[in-house]
């Protein structure tokens, strides 16, 4: 490996985790890599630690259970610019480095008198890893806004432009969860209206903006404003109590099977799914009737305000956390016969 200090990287070795990631388990890496210049990439990526299959992308953290150390290198980008690149009337076009905070990217949108990412307020993690997952709540998911995304390709050893139909975004979903860390997200280019399309279609918005007084049209930064409002009631806060968010992903089954759940539990919450065939349910409310919600296995433990929440109330490990899901997830498939999986990636296990 090359020298432990450059202007543009940082390496560590026997790095520890526990802060890095949300959930607050302990963990080590055997090398920690922090950039600061993606221009090192190909540098970095000529070596052999950094070119291994076990190679852990890190954002922000949010989004991932230790349930053992990381098995090889761990790489975290810690890029911090923001970009004004084309403006029109209609369009703003902005890119981001992978290192900024996602929340820290919604204000500075807003502060700009930009729109389109007021619902993603207060989404944990980085602009990086916000493709990834393609982060979504109250009715709005980032693609709708990703023009497109630059990333480094460790398989070609190049960096490369990926288009939003390139992405393949899904639910929760895109080309990079499939690729094996093939792509390293270093840049994201969003294309953000000017003119204000509210999207109110989540109800608890409409209701939190009443609350707030707002009744004529709201400004986006008010709706920014209404959506930390709920989430602060309803998601714990990991900065006060270890958590990664939604940890199951919402069940899409086939619409027939839908049907038959609903005939025999009709408050079950159903959405639709991505086509006229399928069908999403509330993983939430499955887990809250299997009589998790508030549940704690030492510290382990699922949140008392939101079922879909696996916490660590100070001590858990990621192997107790991931044993609770396990039962979680047994109980659901017992109970309903519809199985629920993980939205966080799992490193050191398989689920
Ligand atoms: N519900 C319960 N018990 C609970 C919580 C919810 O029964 O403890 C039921 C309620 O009937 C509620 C329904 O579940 O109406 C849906 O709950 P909520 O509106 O909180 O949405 P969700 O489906 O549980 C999803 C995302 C969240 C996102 C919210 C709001 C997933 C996996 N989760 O949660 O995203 O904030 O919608 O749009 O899609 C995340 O991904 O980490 C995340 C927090």
């Amino acid at each position: 490996m090359p020298e432990p200090v450059s202007s543009a990287y940082r390496l560590t070795e026997h790095a520890r985790l526990d802060a890095r990631n949300t959930f607050g388990v302990p963990a080590r890496a055997p090398m920690l890599v922090e950039v600061t210049d993606t221009a090192a990439l190909p540098e970095l990526f000529g070596y052999a630690m950094l070119r291994a299959a076990d190679l852990l992308l890190l954002g922000g953290g949010s989004n991932l259970l230790f349930a053992g150390d990381a098995p090889g290198a761990v790489l975290a980008l810690q890029t911090r610019r923001i970009t004004l690149l084309d403006e029109t009337d209609h369009t703003a076009i902005v890119r981001a480095d992978a290192g900024v905070v996602w929340h820290e990217f919604v204000l500075w949108t807003l502060g700009h008198g930009l729109t389109g990412l007021e619902n993603l307020a207060l989404i944990p993690g980085t602009v990086g890893a916000a493709p990834i997952q393609n982060i979504g709540a109250y009715g709005v998911e980032v693609r709708e806004h990703v023009r497109q995304v630059q990333a480094f390709d460790r398989h070609a050893g190049n960096f490369v432009t990926l288009d939003a139909a390139a992405c393949a975004f899904g639910y929760r979903d895109s080309l990079f969860k499939h690729d094996g860390d093939r792509y390293v997200v270093t840049e994201v280019e969003f294309a953000l209206p000017r003119r204000f399309q509210p999207r109110l279609d989540y109800a608890g918005i409409g209701e939190e903006l009443h609350a707030m007084g707002v009744t004529a049209a709201p400004r986006a930064s008010q709706v920014a404003e209404a959506v930390m409002r709920i989430r602060r009631r309803k998601l714990p806060d990991p900065t006060l109590v270890g958590n990664a968010g939604s940890f199951f992903k919402n069940p899409i089954v086939p619409a027939a099977q839908a049907e038959t759940l609903l005939a025999a539990h009709p408050a079950l919450p159903v959405f639709r799914g991505a086509d006229a065939g399928s069908r999403k349910l509330s993983a939430a409310w499955l887990i809250d009737q299997c009589g998790f919600k508030g549940h704690r296995d030492g510290d382990a433990g699922v949140s008392a305000s939101h079922a879909l929440v696996l916490v660590n109330h100070g001590a858990a490990t990621g192997l107790q956390l991931l044993g609770l899901a396990h039962r979680i997830a047994d109980a659901v498939q017992a109970r309903f016969g519809v199985a629920i999986e993980p939205e966080p990636r799992i490193v050191g296990a398989t689920w």
